[in-house]
Parts: C-alpha cells; sequence; structure tokens
C-alpha cells in the first residue's frame, strides 16, 4: 500500500504539491490526469524517492521513503517506475538492456537475469526482438522495452508517466495495450496520463490534479460522468 499523508513540495518559491493525501492499496489502478504543471510528475518522483519533500509523508508498505534509515535502493526495487522517455543503452541489445539492472542491481546471475529478461520481454510481445539494437525498434516497442526493463526487477509497484504522449498516434494503442494487460493481472499502478479514454476503461479511480491540489478522486464513471469540481469541468471539456 502507498500512503500519501499531507505532502507539500516546492522548487523554489513555487509551491507544486499543496498537501495531497491519498492511499493506494495494493491491487489498485489510479490513473492521475489534470494540466500541465499541476504537480503530477512531482508525485511520481516523489513517491520513489528521486525527489524529497519537504512536509508529510509518503509510506510504501511500511516504510517511509524519506525517512534518513530508509534503504532508497531497497525501496525502489519495488517501485518500478517508466518515463515518457527511457535511454536505452545504444551498443547494447534490447536483452542486455533488460538484462542490466536484475544482474547490476539484483545481483542475479547471468543466466537468471537472462531467463528474467526474456520472460519479461516475452510478456510485453517482444519475445522476437531479443537481439535487436535499441535504435531499431518504433517507439512503442522502445517503450515497450522499458516497461519490460521495470518488470525485470519484479516490481510490486509500478508508477507510469504519460508512456504514451511522445509515440505517434498508431503507437499508442500498443503500449496502452502493455499496461492494460498488467492492470488485468493485479498490478498495483499509478498511471499519469493524458489518455481519457484509457483511463476510464482500466481505472479503479482516477485523481485529477490541478495547481498542486487533488482537486477530485473517484471511481471513473463518476469523475467523468459527473465530474464536480469547476476546475475538473473546463479541464474535460476542453481534453474532449
Ligand atoms: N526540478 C525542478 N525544478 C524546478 N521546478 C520544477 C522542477 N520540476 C518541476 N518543476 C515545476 O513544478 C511544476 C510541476 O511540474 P510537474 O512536472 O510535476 O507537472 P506535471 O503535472 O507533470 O506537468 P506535465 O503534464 O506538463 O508533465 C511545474 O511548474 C514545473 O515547472
Ligand atoms: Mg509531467
Amino acid at each position: 500500500m502507498i500512503e500519501i499523508e499531507n505532502v507539500r513540495k516546492s522548487f523554489g518559491p513555487l509551491e507544486v504539491l499543496k498537501g495531497i493525501n491519498l492511499t493506494v492499496p495494493k491491487g489498485e489502478v489510479l490513473t492521475i490526469i489534470g494540466g500541465s504543471g499541476s504537480g503530477k510528475s512531482t508525485l511520481l518522483t516523489c513517491i520513489n524517492g528521486l525527489e524529497g519533500i519537504d512536509s508529510g509523508r509518503i509510506v510504501v508498505d511500511g516504510t517511509d521513503v524519506h525517512a534518513k534509515s530508509t534503504d532508497l535502493n531497497k525501496l525502489r526495487r519495488k517501485l518500478g517506475i517508466v518515463f515518457q522517455q527511457w535511454n536505452a543503452f545504444p551498443h547494447l541489445t534490447v536483452l542486455e538492456n533488460v538484462m542490466l539492472a536484475p544482474r547490476k542491481v539484483l545481483g542475479l546471475p547471468k543466466a537468471e537475469a537472462e531467463a528474467m529478461a526474456v520472460k519479461q520481454l516475452t510478456h510485453v510481445g517482444l519475445g522476437e526482438k531479443l537481439k535487436v539494437y535499441p535504435n531499431r525498434m518504433s517507439g512503442g516497442q522502445q517503450q515497450r522495452m522499458a516497461i519490460a526493463r521495470a518488470l525485470a526487477m519484479s516490481p510490486e509497484y509500478m508508477l507510469f508517466d504519460e508512456v504514451t504522449s511522445a509515440l505517434d498516434p498508431q503507437l499508442v494503442g500498443e503500449v496502452l495495450d502493455t499496461l492494460r494487460m498488467l492492470a488485468s493481472e493485479g498490478m498495483t499502478m499509478i498511471c499519469v496520463t493524458h489518455e481519457m479514454k484509457f483511463a476510464r476503461e482500466v481505472s479503479d479511480r482516477v485523481a485529477f490534479f490541478h495547481k498542486g491540489v487533488m482537486a477530485e478522486i473517484a471511481p471513473p464513471e463518476e469523475l467523468f460522468g459527473a465530474p464536480k469540481d469547476p476546475e475538473l469541468q473546463a479541464f474535460l471539456a476542453a481534453t474532449h
């Protein structure tokens, strides 16, 4: 379970998270929507400890992410994160790229790391691309490789930050299908997305961020069907 309690975060004079409260239980698929600069990416980077927070707490399975005593490397094994773009190592094959973290971070022997990488690449539909170099793959394939790479660490939670927004429209579907598959398998996921149809279909709950505040959170049928917050109403009207 991920517990976010009254989290505040500023960059200099700009308060980007203004007291966020949110609990994500195991197995939930939560999507976060909201305008540019509303604090969505910042929240994800705070959850996995890439960024510090000014006050409040983020607790993952009982571990306070920002406590001094917390072993962040250990915690991050639980929290897979995939961004808009991931720069693979161009001189390594897809398989070698995906094996890297299990070998270096988990210390798995080569054969085990390879077996895990093959398993996850096959899972995301890239079983035929093991020996290919990343620059020979489409954007959608590269994003699925990035997802396989995160999955190869056997995470319990996955954080996705606009993983389709750098893609050509015809490639978006294959990546969203991969996310749908993970959701249907019971992965606990927080997905920041601009894909409203996807959010509506896949989410247990959808959270709307506006200027550092979580202005509304509700199951998708409620949030999209009967939005209460005026800013959310305006946001949805503009994105339709
Ligand atoms: N490292 C940083 N240093 C200074 N300001 C930052 C930093 N990271 C983010 N910000 C600012 O914090 C605010 C929130 O940024 P954030 O990236 O969380 O927004 P977002 O909701 O993810 O937006 P988008 O939809 O455009 O990705 C923005 O005004 C941004 O400029
Ligand atoms: Mg962002």
